[in-house]
């Protein structure tokens, strides 16, 4: 799924996010979609919130309006769900690609928390994910200083999991969600829920977590397939059962 808002930069507005939001759900409800790709153009994954809209909404507006909150939807997707971003990923562009599952870069890719820069602070998750992911030090300078990450600084850092020549960002992104398509869906989802654990949760009670889904995904017909199919050395056919 593309953004296509290319004369805003993919600037996320409140009708962008409404239909980013309800076709993400609808994905995420049909059981034959096993990975998602979202990414922008080659100019911009996003280039944050729309300023014009922000600048005319009152806070109160904004708070009842729960505009924000309408992102834990995005969080709480089922579906893996793969950036691909090629160009500017700033601001609200950078805490979406945050709350994708992974991100897969092309190495023109820029990214940043530049709100302070308007007055105002990330409200989407910029302070707390992107802390999570890069550390103290490098989210404060970004999100202080304004400072953009290139493609190469976000991988150091652990922000993207891929960075790819800037010709083959969707296409990677692509043979991505193809990998883990083909994988069994029942694991895929549990371990996809196990790894999030790790950021919202202690160490002790992660590991209880992934016991147990390691049980659950032990009781599911894809499991059998799985195994089975390696012994008998043929590719498995997963049915997500
Ligand atoms: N909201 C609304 N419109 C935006 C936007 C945003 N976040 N980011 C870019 N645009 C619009 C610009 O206003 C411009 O529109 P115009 O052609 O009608 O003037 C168009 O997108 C192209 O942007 P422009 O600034 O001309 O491109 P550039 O290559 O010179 O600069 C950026 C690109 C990304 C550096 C610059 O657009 C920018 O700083 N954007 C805001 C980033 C930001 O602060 N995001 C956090 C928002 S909370």
């Amino acid at each position: 799924m593309l953004l296509n808002r290319p004369q805003q930069l993919n600037a996320l507005s409140d009708e962008l996010m409404d239909e980013l939001v309800t076709a993400l759900q609808d994905l995420d409800a049909d059981d034959a979609v096993r990975c998602i790709v979202l990414g922008g153009n080659e100019r911009a994954f996003a280039a944050g919130a729309d300023i014009g809209e922000l600048a005319r909404v009152s806070a109160i507006e904004l708070y009842y309006a729960r505009r924000i909150e309408r992102w834990d939807t995005i969080r709480n997707l089922w579906t893996p769900l793969v950036a691909a971003v090629s160009g500017y990923c700033l601001g609200g562009g950078c805490e979406l690609a945050l709350s994708c599952d992974l991100i897969v870069a092309s190495e023109s890719a820029r990214f940043g928390q530049p709100e302070t820069s308007l007055g105002i602070i990330p409200g989407a998750g910029g302070t707390q994910r992107l802390t999570r992911v890069v550390g103290k030090s490098v989210a404060m300078d970004v999100i202080l200083s304004g400072r953009l990450l290139t493609a190469d600084e976000a991988l150091a850092s652990g922000l993207v999991a891929r960075v790819v020549a800037k010709e083959a960002w969707l296409d990677e992104a692509k043979r991505v969600a193809r990998d883990i398509a083909s994988k069994g869906p029942v694991a895929t989802r549990l371990a996809k829920e196990a790894v999030d654990r790790a950021y919202e949760s202690t160490l002790q009670l992660g590991l209880e977590y992934e016991r147990r889904a390691l049980y659950l995904a032990f009781a599911s017909e894809d499991a059998r397939e799985g195994l089975t199919a390696f012994t008998e050395k043929r590719k498995a056919d997963f049915k997500g059962r």
